[in-house]
């Protein structure tokens, strides 16, 4: 079963203006799928920029399992020698996705449409997490499952040996979901057809147009209409994977609340369907300048310049939520140091996150003197203005990566240091989250030295 090592109590607090570069790592969505791809190819596929953090070298273990050869050539250097599509071997283990929900569900797409068995698992959070909402559509493509009650992990999938195609409109704005889908009909004959009422992050369609896949997006009545053509040959490509806006949100916003900081945030993705925040922030009043807009890795680009600003709370509506859908717990944090309410709309999705974001959230801040209001799909803090957190308080993380950074972010502003019963998540996502922003100029020690 998957173990989970000793907590880590973190402690953040006031401290000098934050100054300098931050390079955040590689983008966790994209390095998922990067290995996912370049298993399914033929030929090696070369990655840099992977991110080394342990979701994504869960993801690596797992391809290893189904028969791809990964290796690590140095930091964030890999290569995938793939099986190609309908290529995965039977694992004969047991995958342990660790953490991760996406590793997990795309995974789980990904050999669905194979005639072979594979049981998963994960940490204390990923076993609390549904899957009904992947294996539903794959037993569409005739896969089977069987999990716990309430579609939990444990869970074991029994690929379709006779996969169908299948048109599938997701009830729910998931990325995960949609994802999961598409990699199932790569196995399949036909069109595989994905409907998504609400847009949502769309690394999978680039990434497998890249791969050598057909794939069609249309704008319906419904709403976006992605079709596959199924059984394509994907071959293996150079992967060069962009910074993650959601890591970069860490220190973008933590130089948005120190007084006196200035920082560069090179190379950030600013792919519409994931650049919400930055949206938010700038109508919050946020100074952040976006300079040298470019492309890497087939994604848009810019460098952040970000300057200590007095921000102004605001409504965010509904349709911003899945464009911003991470971040809105250290926006929760950057909210409490606004002047005036901050309104969060259309979050339900955070209640399945790592944790429940929103209840995870509300009662961190509550017990750092801080007023919200919550109901199952909104989220309100009432700001206390620049300098005006009380903090104080420790802070539980339900081994949720973006709960604990958060909370660290807010104790460099709060008048009293804030700390986290347990900061070893952090590893799943920004492994360099401590040394970078220490580099900043941060306050931010482990309880045990
Ligand atoms: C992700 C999709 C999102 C996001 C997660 C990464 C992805 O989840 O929260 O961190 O890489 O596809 P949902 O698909 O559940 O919205």
């Amino acid at each position: 079963m998957s173990g989970h090592g000793d907590p880590i109590k973190m402690t953040a607090g006031r401290g000098a203006a934050l100054k300098g570069v931050a390079e955040v790592p590689g983008d966790k969505s994209i390095s998922h799928r990067a290995l996912i791809l370049g298993a399914l190819s033929v030929g090696e596929t070369q990655i840099t920029g992977l991110l080394e953090g342990q979701d994504v070298l869960d993801t690596a273990k797992a391809m290893r399992a189904f028969g791809a050869t990964v290796t690590r050539h140095g930091p964030g250097d890999w290569s995938v020698q793939g099986v190609g599509v309908g290529g995965f071997a039977e694992p004969e283990d047991v995958i342990d996705c660790g953490n991760s929900g996406t590793g997990v569900r795309l995974i789980m797409g990904a050999m669905a449409t194979s005639a072979i068995c594979a049981t998963f698992t994960g940490d204390g959070s990923l076993r609390k997490r549904p899957m009904g909402r992947v294996t539903d559509p794959l037993a569409l493509f005739g896969a089977r499952a069987v999990g716990r009650a309430g579609g939990r992990l444990p869970m074991t999938v029994v690929g379709a040996a006779e996969p169908a195609p299948v048109s599938y409109t997701t009830p729910m704005a998931s990325a995960q979901v949609k994802s999961a889908v598409l990699l199932a009909g790569l196995n399949a004959p036909g069109q595989t057809v994905v409907i998504e009422k609400v847009p949502t992050r769309d690394h999978t369609e680039r990434m497998l147009r890249g791969f050598g896949a057909e794939v069609s997006v249309e704008q319906t009545p419904e709403g976006t209409r992605i079709t596959l053509q199924g059984q394509p040959e994907l071959v293996a490509q150079s992967v060069a994977v962009p910074r993650d806006p959601s890591s970069a949100a860490f220190p973008v916003c933590a130089a948005l609340l120190v007084p006196g900081s200035e920082i560069l945030v090179p190379g950030v993705s600013q792919n519409p369907t994931r650049n919400g925040l930055f949206l938010t922030l700038r109508e919050m009043g946020a100074d952040i300048e976006f300079l040298n807009p470019r492309e890497e890795g087939g994604e848009p680009v810019a460098d952040l310049r970000v300057r200590y600003s007095e921000l102004t709370g605001i409504d965010i509506p509904a349709d911003r939520a899945s464009a911003q859908i991470d971040e809105y717990p250290v926006l929760a944090a950057v909210a409490a140091c606004a002047r005036g309410t901050t309104i969060m709309r259309g979050v339900h999705e955070l209640r399945v996150k790592e944790s429940d974001r929103i209840d995870a959230m509300a009662r961190g801040l509550e017990a750092c003197g801080v007023a919200v209001e919550e109901d199952a799909d909104t989220l309100i803090v009432h700001g206390m203005g620049p300098g005006g957190v009380p903090g104080g308080a420790t802070c539980a993380t339900h081994l949720d990566h973006r709960i604990a950074m958060s909370f660290l972010i807010l104790g460099l502003v709060s008048q009293q240091p804030i700390s986290v019963d347990d900061g070893s998540p952090i590893a799943t996502s920004f492994p360099v989250f401590e040394e970078l922003m220490r580099g900043l100029g941060a306050s931010i020690v482990r309880d045990n030295g």
